[in-house]
């Protein structure tokens, strides 16, 4: 299955150490991760007066977000969850999240009791899954979280599908792994049926850079 092709990619040393890199430090990186960021805590402020008391961040990989949330909301009980030891170590030595927790295992089964979060977050991992476990992910973070739910999806777009054909053609990889799997797009239908089934009741929508990507940051209410 798919998703068990992403999750065993990451569990691998080579790729958990360059994941950052590899990513976020050149312009467009800095700038794309700078949006995810400011996009994701803004829907959490929005929701919430104040600091959310708890927050899991979901498939948290290398703590890139779950720096940002830390550094965000200082006395907020911040938990990083991900399917793999090699990213959560990578994550565990950010200097801003070395006392923090850090749990492992499968995102479509959340080893957390109903209403464990105030808030659960999951970021550059949605497209990652095929349209059922994309499902059992939502069911999961609608039953975790006590109140918002806030993942980042992109949108089919034909442009941003000629963008990614290209880009697996000239780098003959796809985002560095040499893998069959892609990254899923939605229409806005397949969304608001996948959000819906979950119980799931959209907030806001933000777009993180019109044209050339078509991502949103989605926050939905428990
Ligand atoms: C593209 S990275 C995103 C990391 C981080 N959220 C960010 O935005 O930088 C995807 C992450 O999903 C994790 N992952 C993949 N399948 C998983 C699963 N079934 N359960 C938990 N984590 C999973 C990988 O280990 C990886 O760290």
């Amino acid at each position: 299955m798919a998703e068990e092709l992403v999750r065993a990619a990451y569990q691998d040393d080579d790729i958990a150490q360059r994941y950052d890199r590899a990513r976020f430090t050149s312009l467009r990186g800095r700038l794309g991760s700078d949006r995810d960021t400011r996009l994701v805590i803004r829907a959490i402020d929005d929701a919430h007066r104040g600091a959310p008391a708890s927050i899991l961040d979901v498939a948290c990989g290398s703590g890139r977000i779950t720096a940002a949330l830390v550094d965000r909301y200082p006395s907020c009980h911040i938990v990083g969850f991900d399917g793999s030891l090699q990213m959560l170590e990578t994550a565990a030595a950010k200097p801003a999240l070395r006392s923090r927790p850090f749990v492992h295992g499968d995102a479509v089964a959340l080893p957390f009791d109903r209403g464990s979060f105030e808030v659960v977050t999951a970021v550059r991992f949605v497209g990652h899954l095929a349209p059922e476990p994309c499902l059992r992910l939502f069911a999961e973070m609608a039953r975790v979280a006590r109140s918002l739910v806030v993942v980042d999806v992109s949108m089919a777009s034909p442009l941003v599908d000629l963008r990614r054909r290209l880009e697996r053609r000239i780098k003959g990889s796809y985002l560095g792994f040499d893998t069959e799997w892609t990254w899923r797009t939605f229409t806005p239908e397949e969304l608001s049926d996948a959000l819906g089934a979950a119980g799931l009741e959209l907030v806001s929508m933000r777009r993180k850079l019109a044209g050339w990507s078509d991502a949103r940051v989605v926050a939905v209410k428990v």
